[in-house]
């Protein structure tokens, strides 16, 4: 990210922190089953963590949380970067819109209610949207910050998750799981769009797909094949490991029976959210790709290809300049976002670097970590690979107190990019 390198500001980065019924009725038999490889474009977007407009003043003990935080979370601007992606995605004009989990900011059904309001344009401009609940979505302890200051609210039952995004899956649904909020979709297109519930238990933070949830999976997968059907499966939390430091609390606890599972019946591709950064990686002929968090700088949504026997996954940054442009907006954060948003996210590690190396008292040196660890950061939290650090500082790195860093600067540097933004996969024989 060299064009963002900022010599002014040489302490910046940004503590990733990567970041989590019954239902009956089946809709009628896949009747119009179809066995051709029809062109599909399925975008998909994750933990959007929507607050609404109304309910959330970016001011006070909520702005200063979320700015310690270190989630680099684009909270007071969300609106308008949800606004700029629904008006990118209708020029796309996907098939389908994917949305896996943690849509709300922390569970309150006004946000739920205020995130659909905002996508309604996507519907109604025929693109077909399908969602499932994420950790933060369902039985949370809700809060709203309508002055800065945290008030009690209401989240969603299960049931009312469902009933509030009958529109997006629920209620077209060809088959739900009775265990869970689980459901698969035929796009009509020869491909069945799996959304799985990966929350174990609901308001925690935690994943695991049911044995009962396996089960109905397994017999839903056998009569996707059974109609020459693709399959595409997706899910809040991961299935593979994408980063030992980030297993527990992101991978599902059973992610290898689900990856066998996968496997077994020809699906080469799971989609996920929840880790935050943008990653791919793959196992045992399965992918798990998950999409950067869409709350955070460059607020990307993935878009996948079906062409012939591959599909083809494509991360996208949304564009909120060319769209402030569009809007003759004058506000210099939208209309020069590309700083301003990297600004956000670089800032929102180097506050925790700087208290972290406030020990060291080599001001030049400390400097030069902070910006090292920083810019080492933020490209692993957008998907750009970072060169593991020369000689010198490896050795200044070794003798200072790097408390979290330390062990998690080897996880993000040097990685292959294979592991990001981009990838071809064969759909499976169908
Ligand atoms: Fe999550």
């Amino acid at each position: 990210m060299k064009r963002f390198l900022r010599v002014a500001l040489p302490c910046a980065a940004a503590l990733l922190i990567a970041a989590f019924f019954l239902f009956r009725g089946r809709a009628a038999p896949d009747e119009g089953a179809q066995t051709a490889a029809a062109p599909l474009r399925v975008a998909v977007v994750s933990d959007i963590h929507y607050t609404g407009e109304a309910d959330y003043r970016y001011t006070g003990s909520f702005a200063a949380a979320n700015d310690a935080s270190g989630s680099g979370k684009q909270v007071e601007l969300l609106p308008q970067l949800l606004d700029a992606f629904a008006a990118q995605l209708l020029r796309e004009k996907p098939d389908v819109l994917l949305i896996t989990g943690d849509n709300a900011f922390n569970g309150a059904r006004v946000s739920h209610e205020a995130l659909i309001r905002k996508l309604a344009p996507l519907r109604e401009a025929g693109i077909l949207v399908l969602t499932l609940p994420g950790n933060h979505d369902i039985n949370t302890r809700a809060l709203i910050f309508p002055d800065g200051e945290a008030q009690n609210a209401i989240s969603v039952t299960p049931e009312e998750f469902a009933a509030l995004y009958a529109d997006f899956g629920y209620d077209g649904a060809l088959s739900r799981d009775a265990d869970s909020l689980s459901y698969v979709y035929d796009t009509g297109a020869g491909t069945r769009i799996f959304m799985l519930d990966t929350n174990f238990r609901y308001g925690a933070v935690y994943g695991r797909v049911r044995e009962e949830t396996l089960g109905w999976l397994s017999r839903e997968l056998k009569a996707c094949r059974d109609a020459g059907g693709r399959a595409l499966v997706a899910g809040h939390h991961n299935m593979l490991v994408h980063n030992p430091l980030f297993a527990f609390n992101y991978t599902v606890d059973d992610g290898e029976a689900l990856r066998q599972l996968l496997e077994a019946n020809g699906v080469t591709l799971f989609l996920s959210g929840h880790l935050h950064p943008q990653s791919i990686v793959s196992e045992g002929g399965v992918s798990d790709i998950a999409t950067e968090c869409f709350a955070v700088y460059p607020h990307r949504y993935g878009l996948i290809e079906l062409e012939g026997d591959i599909w083809r996954y494509t991360a996208c940054e949304t564009d909120v300049e060319s769209w402030a442009a569009e809007n003759g907006l004058q506000d210099e954060r939208l209309t020069l976002y590309r700083q301003y948003g990297y600004d956000f996210l670089y800032e929102a590690t180097a506050r925790q670097l700087r208290e972290q190396l406030a020990g060291l008292e080599d001001e030049s040196a400390r400097e030069e970590l902070c910006g090292l660890l920083a810019q080492a950061n933020v490209n692993y939290f957008i998907g750009e690979p970072s060169p593991a650090p020369e000689e010198a500082m490896q050795q200044l790195l070794t003798k200072t107190d790097l408390g979290f860093f330390a062990g998690y600067l080897s996880t993000i540097t040097d990685l292959p990019s294979s592991l990001f933004a981009e990838g071809r996969f064969g759909t499976g024989e169908p």
